[in-house]
């Protein structure tokens, strides 16, 4: 796909690529600001289902049955010429689904446990994620295949994602709150100790400096965006010409998102927010 599309008429028109970034919540905000940054001739659309956060504790086929229901109208409505399930919970589970029902390309987010592994020097990693994520097959072949000598502890945390929701709408969150649910990624084994922790879950990397206070010691966070917003790249080709950045359109499917917050978080403007309508039998 090319964000070049050759126009009819006498001059060649530029045509700015739909770009439609999903997630449960807010989440995946901080996918949508590396992908913003890297990617200005873009159109792009945020969309939360709020209405079904958090996915975190949902059983697999309830799940899947969501994430068709919410992103298959998003597609309908909107026609986008790529899909990013910022969400790693969503998209180790319902990316193959998605792929075999829709033609156009689907970038997931999942544990980025291969480049933690990679880099890590006391060999003992942690994957801080949702009870979701933690539970899926695709988790645990990541770390089959790719963990290589490192000790990977899966962490799946029912509350962060709800408390880092909280703390993004302007509520205050005691430190201690956020301390207890880290708490168990920092392992230390005789002399070795935890470096690296993969933030597996889209809304940790949006309350990191929250994480970096509540942290006994220090680690390097592992955020997937910078990766997923190059396979953006990849997939789009050289950006294609330099625009002003178009407001951002956001969507979700309980309670309008707000624009100013959404704004405070990226950067970037954004439009009022507007619901997707969901056939009775999901909503
Ligand atoms: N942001 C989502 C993820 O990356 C999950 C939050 C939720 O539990 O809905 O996994």
């Amino acid at each position: 796909m090319s964000p070049l599309t050759p126009g009819h008429g006498p001059a060649t028109a530029l045509r700015a690529p739909t770009i439609l970034v999903f997630d449960s919540g807010l989440g995946g905000l901080s996918v949508f600001r590396e992908l913003a940054r890297t990617r200005p001739d873009a159109r792009f659309i945020y969309a939360a289902d709020d209405a079904g956060f958090p996915y975190g504790p949902l059983a697999e086929p309830e799940l899947t049955a969501r994430v068709l229901a919410v992103v298959g109208a998003l597609i309908a409505r909107l026609a986008p010429d790529a899909v990013v399930i910022a969400c790693n919970t969503a998209s180790t589970a319902v990316l193959p689904a998605l792929r075999a029902r829709y033609a156009i390309p689907f970038v997931g987010t999942v544990p980025a446990i291969k480049p933690a592994c990679e880099s890590s020097l006391t060999r003992q990693v942690s994957v801080l994620a949702t009870p979701g994520t933690v539970r899926r097959d695709y988790t645990q072949a990541l770390i089959r295949d790719f963990a290589g000598n490192c000790r990977v502890t899966l962490i799946g945390s029912t509350r962060l994602a709800p408390l880092a929701e909280a703390a993004m709408a302007g509520e205050s969150v005691p430190d201690e709150a956020f301390a207890q649910e880290i708490a168990p990624c920092f392992v230390r084994e005789g002399r070795a100790r935890t470096d690296t922790v993969v933030l597996a879950c889209t809304h940790y990397p949006l309350v990191l400096d929250r994480l970096e206070r509540a942290a006994p010691w220090p680690v390097r966070w592992v955020d997937p965006a910078p990766a997923i917003a190059r396979r953006m790249g990849s997939l789009l080709g050289p950006v294609a010409f330099a625009a002003s950045p178009m407001p951002l359109r956001l969507f979700s499917t309980g309670a309008p998102l707000d624009a100013a917050m959404v704004e405070r978080l990226t950067g970037r403007k954004a439009r009022a927010g507007e619901i997707v309508s969901l056939d009775p039998a999901v909503a």
